[in-house]
């Protein structure tokens, strides 16, 4: 019932929210859900693109969503997570969650008796993930046997989520970052055990044969206080016009945005020919339509 991360989806249901993207996409299908339907979108760290598409997705399917800062909520005095989350789910029919803890989220979605999806954690950011896919899927007209280099920083949520859903859907992966800097172990595992995950440290070696060059930010939210450690360990692993060139010729660059142009990425790199950064965050908004739309069917 619950979409807290990519593994509790399968290869199945991934394809299916892609379907459904797509016929939304077309207008093709009824695509509304039940009249007065309502989600909390409970969010303790900043966010441009999640909260304002989850706020228009539920607009266009017909309901309402409430943006709820967690400062502004008792929680900030001390009431458990467990609490707040029988408690929404006496008002609202969803709740998107945006925590630092991934524990926090699962403690939530453990006393939620409405569907629970991750707006992104310290571990997870599934929503992102199935945007780019569906994003990559519809760029180079087909998934299996794509090659995504994800550089930077490789221990972090959208990382995590990538390697999951690309792996289930055949595409290989491989993480370029400094040695040591290692992936998080558990996903890495998980992820190998659906496909191809191979690790490099030099960006010539690891943007080889890649058809996505994809980066995130080197400081992401809750790693503030190592921001200039981190900035100095990941600076070789640029996104820049040097870099594409050890890339296929037609490969496509990828980030989920906020983009730091200087650190992670160029300028002229994001804003080049080859970023498909914007049909990215286009489509957070059809497939967090998808999303709600599945968990409606899922939950009903
Ligand atoms: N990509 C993404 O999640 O952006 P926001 O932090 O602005 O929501
Ligand atoms: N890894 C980044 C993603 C932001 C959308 C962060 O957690 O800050």
């Amino acid at each position: 019932m619950h979409f807290l991360s990519v593994n509790d989806l399968s290869r199945d249901q991934i394809n299916k929210i892609f379907d459904l993207a797509d016929e939304i996409n077309a207008g093709r299908s009824v695509t509304s859900l039940k009249s007065g339907s309502t989600l909390a979108l409970l969010f303790e760290k900043p966010s441009t693109r999640t909260r304002v598409s989850f706020e228009v997705a539920m607009s266009r399917l017909g309901g309402k969503s409430i943006y709820i800062d967690t400062k502004t909520t008792q929680m900030s005095r001390g009431e458990p997570i467990s609490d707040t989350a029988r408690m929404m789910s006496l008002y609202v029919d969803f709740v998107a969650a945006r925590m630092y803890h991934h524990e926090d989220l699962l403690e939530f979605a453990n006393n939620s008796t409405v569907p629970v999806i991750n707006a992104l954690t310290d571990l997870e950011h599934p929503t992102q993930a199935l945007a780019d896919l569906y994003t990559i899927s519809n760029a180079k007209r087909r998934l299996k046997g794509v090659r995504i280099a994800f550089t930077g920083d490789i221990a972090q949520n959208t990382c995590n989520s990538l390697m999951l859903a690309a792996t289930k859907l055949g595409v290989e992966m491989a993480l370029v970052g400094p040695k040591n800097f290692p992936p998080n172990p558990q996903y890495l595992t998980r992820a190998r055990e659906y496909g191809v995950v191979d690790i490099f440290d030099a960006m010539e070696d690891g943007l080889a044969n890649a058809d996505i060059v994809y980066t995130d930010t080197f400081v992401s939210m809750g790693n503030e206080n190592d921001a200039e450690q981190r900035r100095k360990m990941f600076s070789k692993y640029q996104v820049n016009a040097k870099a594409l060139q050890y890339a296929e010729k037609d490969a496509s660059v990828m980030h989920p945005l906020p983009a730091f142009r200087g650190q992670e990425i160029t300028a002229d790199v994001l804003e080049g020919s080859r970023s498909i950064v914007w049909d990215q965050a286009r489509n957070k908004l059809l497939l967090e339509q998808a999303i709600l739309m599945y968990l409606s069917e899922k939950s009903a």
